[in-house]
């Protein structure tokens, strides 16, 4: 995969505004402040074509971005970030949910967990939903520079244990030193090929 072109399309607030044209999308997934908008620019090679929030919270629409005039890459809002009230939590899954319920073009997914951290409950749950649903999905972790080799493989044990997922299919990835982008395209490829 080569990226040509990407473009956001619609940032989507209710599913009547979901995009509608048959083209496969693939969501991107995570809790708040994982590294969603610096993974996505990090793949479509663009310093800041996805907004980079220093305050976690700020992807709160569903931004479809259409990349090659093939398919879409879907930024959903990030979950989990403790520092917004009840209410707003309680619409960000609900806009999550709705999505991840209702697409019928939803075909692959890529899931975010920070390299350094034990993945949440939020995140088990994430994975097991994709898993019952059936849905292809790549465990990405992120801020791989963060950490030193033998730290990296002993954190990539834990994600691998906490999401029953097997070690060798996660991709370490660091936005910053573009680490992890050519296995990331061979996904992509092998949803977007499919
Ligand atoms: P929300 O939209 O708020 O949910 O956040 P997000 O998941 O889109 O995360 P975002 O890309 O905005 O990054 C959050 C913070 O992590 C920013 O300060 C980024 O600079 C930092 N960050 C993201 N990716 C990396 C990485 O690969 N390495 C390092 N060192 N920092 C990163
Ligand atoms: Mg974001």
């Amino acid at each position: 995969m080569k990226v040509k072109s990407i473009e956001l399309k619609v940032s989507a607030y209710n599913k009547t505004q979901y995009p509608n044209d048959g083209l496969k999308q693939i969501a991107v997934i995570g809790r708040s402040n994982v590294g969603k908008s610096s993974f996505i620019n990090a793949i479509v090679n663009r310093n800041n074509f996805a907004r980079v929030s220093q305050k976690p919270g700020k992807t709160q629409g569903i931004n479809f971005y259409i990349v090659n005039n093939t398919f879409y890459l879907v930024d959903l809002p990030g979950y989990g970030y403790a520092e917004v009230s009840k209410e707003l939590k309680k619409q960000w899954s609900i806009n999550i949910e709705t999505y991840l319920n209702t697409s019928a073009y939803l075909v692959g997914a890529i899931m975010l967990v920070d390299i350094r951290h034990k993945p949440t409950d939020d995140d088990v749950l994430m994975v097991n939903y994709l898993k019952n649903r059936n849905i292809n999905f790549q465990v990405v972790a992120t801020k791989s520079d963060k950490l030193k080799r033998y730290e990296m493989q002993m954190s990539l044990k834990v994600i691998s244990d906490t999401l029953s997922v097997d070690k060798e299919k996660i991709i370490p990835f660091s936005s910053l030193k573009k680490a992890g982008v050519d296995d990331v395209y061979t996904y992509l490829d092998s949803i977007v090929e499919a």
